[in-house]
């Protein structure tokens, strides 16, 4: 096995490490027996230099922008084949048949209502409950209905815990809106398909026809593909590192929700939007972009630069192709269009976001085209919980399966007093 050896000036001291090849991508330096070789620790806040986990779900290479899923190229998956095709390429791991489809979207419509009870706790919030705060919670909570799911080893046990949190979170979903409306509850309708459900669900009234286009549903199929998976991206994180304690796996799916509310990560989606609104016209466009280079001004150009991207987002790539392709029959406000279009044109060329390598990512667009869906802004974010559920669980499991599973515990420098005597 090759091996890097590190030398500490100290005292010329030598020590060996093993270095771990994968199948495509940076080679690993296995460090587990850093501490134990050395005395030392490794400082990475943010772990920009440290992989937590061994995955064969997703690989990204952020230099080249280019994202897969078990293999398949993101482009492939959003533009020819449909969400629950993801769902179930990620969960099982192969590309569904056309009977395996078939049964994995009825086993999902059949298992999207949620236990009576549960919707109690909606209305126990107030009227301006952020959806986000709502779901975290719901979410949560159905660790109480399906408590079974505490201490379960099987994959059969696994694949159904997992298909009935991604069939209840839509329905979830749908409740934290409704409830933020004060307007009553809809049933799911399992005669829909999942997205169609999900549309109908936000937006239907009892006895009157409910209109959704299939350009809709083609629009949120898309975006709920794109957002499937990210690998160890900091919900995932977050929810793996919940699970490794053993906590229940929706209890880990919560902890991921409320990780991805930030606007550093998830909440980014809706931040995008308000800022598009505030800066309001093409003419703007530089002042803002003048804010958000001031080393002095914490402003920050929302829907730009990824930890990993160091080229544009694949994802921002295939949505910005959307909006131009269902821009008219969508009818995407044109207005803010511009303003998204200009800030990319100036951003792309200034030193600035050249020299850092700030691309757009996928919150960049994705609201443009949840405002045309008449999704309302503190909704955007909970579209992003949909789409990355299957993504958590799939960890979720994936872990479950991991022998070299550790409780995460990461080590600290100390900086604080030393023997203070009271
Ligand atoms: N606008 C202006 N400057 C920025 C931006 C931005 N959006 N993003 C990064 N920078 C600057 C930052 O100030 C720093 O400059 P300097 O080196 O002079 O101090 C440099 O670029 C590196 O930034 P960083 O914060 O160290 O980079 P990071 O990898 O830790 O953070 C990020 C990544 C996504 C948190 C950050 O780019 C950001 O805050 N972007 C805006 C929020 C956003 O769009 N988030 C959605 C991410 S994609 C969806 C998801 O998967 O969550």
């Amino acid at each position: 096995m090759a091996t890097v050896t590190l030398t500490d000036g100290r005292n010329g001291k030598s020590y060996e490490f093993d270095i771990l090849s994968p199948s495509v991508g940076p080679d690993v330096v296995d460090i587990r027996s850093f501490y134990q070789q050395t005395g030392m620790f490794t400082y990475d806040p943010g772990f920009t230099s440290t992989a937590s986990c061994s995955s064969d779900i997703t690989y990204i290479n952020g230099e080249k922008g280019e994202l897969r899923y078990r293999g398949y190229n993101i482009k492939d998956l959003a533009t020819k084949r449909s969400y629950l095709d993801t769902c179930n390429l990620l969960l099982v791991g192969h590309l569904p048949s056309r009977t395996e489809l078939t049964a994995f979207d009825l086993e999902i419509r059949k298992r999207s209502f949620v236990h009576e009870g549960l919707k109690n706790l909606f209305y126990s919030f107030p009227d301006n409950a952020h959806p986000m705060a709502m779901m975290s919670s719901a979410v949560s909570a159905l660790s109480a209905f399906h408590y079974e799911h505490l201490n379960i080893t099987t994959d059969t046990q696994y694949q159904v815990m997992a298909r009935r949190i991604l069939a209840k979170i839509p329905t979830l979903a749908a409740l934290s809106y409704r409830r933020s409306l004060g307007i009553p509850f809809i049933y799911p309708d399992i005669e829909r398909s999942f997205i169609e459900n999900f549309l109908y669900m936000m937006r239907a009234y009892p006895s009157a026809d409910t209109v959704i286009k299939d350009v809709e549903i083609k629009a949120l199929d898309t975006i709920f593909t794109l957002h499937a998976e990210h690998e160890q991206n900091a919900s995932t994180s977050t929810v793996r590192g919940v699970a490794s304690t053993g906590a229940h796996p929706y209890a880990a799916m919560s902890a991921g929700i409320n990780a991805l509310w930030g606007r550093a990560h998830g909440g980014a989606n809706e931040s995008v939007i308000a800022q598009l609104e505030m800066i309001g016209s093409v003419d703007k466009v530089d002042e803002f972009i003048k804010k958000a280079k001031d080393a002095n001004d914490d402003f920050r150009l929302m829907g730009f630069g990824h930890r990993v991207y160091k080229n544009f987002d694949p994802r921002a790539k295939i949505l910005k192709q959307l909006l131009d392709e269902l821009k008219d029959d969508l009818g995407i406000n044109s207005e803010l269009l511009e303003v998204a279009k200009k800030i990319e044109e100036v951003a792309l060329t200034d030193e600035y976001f050249i020299e850092r390598k700030l691309y757009p990512n996928i919150d960049f667009y994705s609201g443009l085209i949840l405002t045309a869906l008449k999704i309302p802004k503190s909704l955007f974010t909970i579209i992003f919980v949909i789409g990355r559920s299957v993504g958590w669980i799939t960890q979720w499991i994936e872990l479950k399966h991991d022998k070299e599973m550790k409780i995460a515990r990461p080590r600290q420098r100390y900086t604080g007093p030393v023997n203070k005597k009271l």
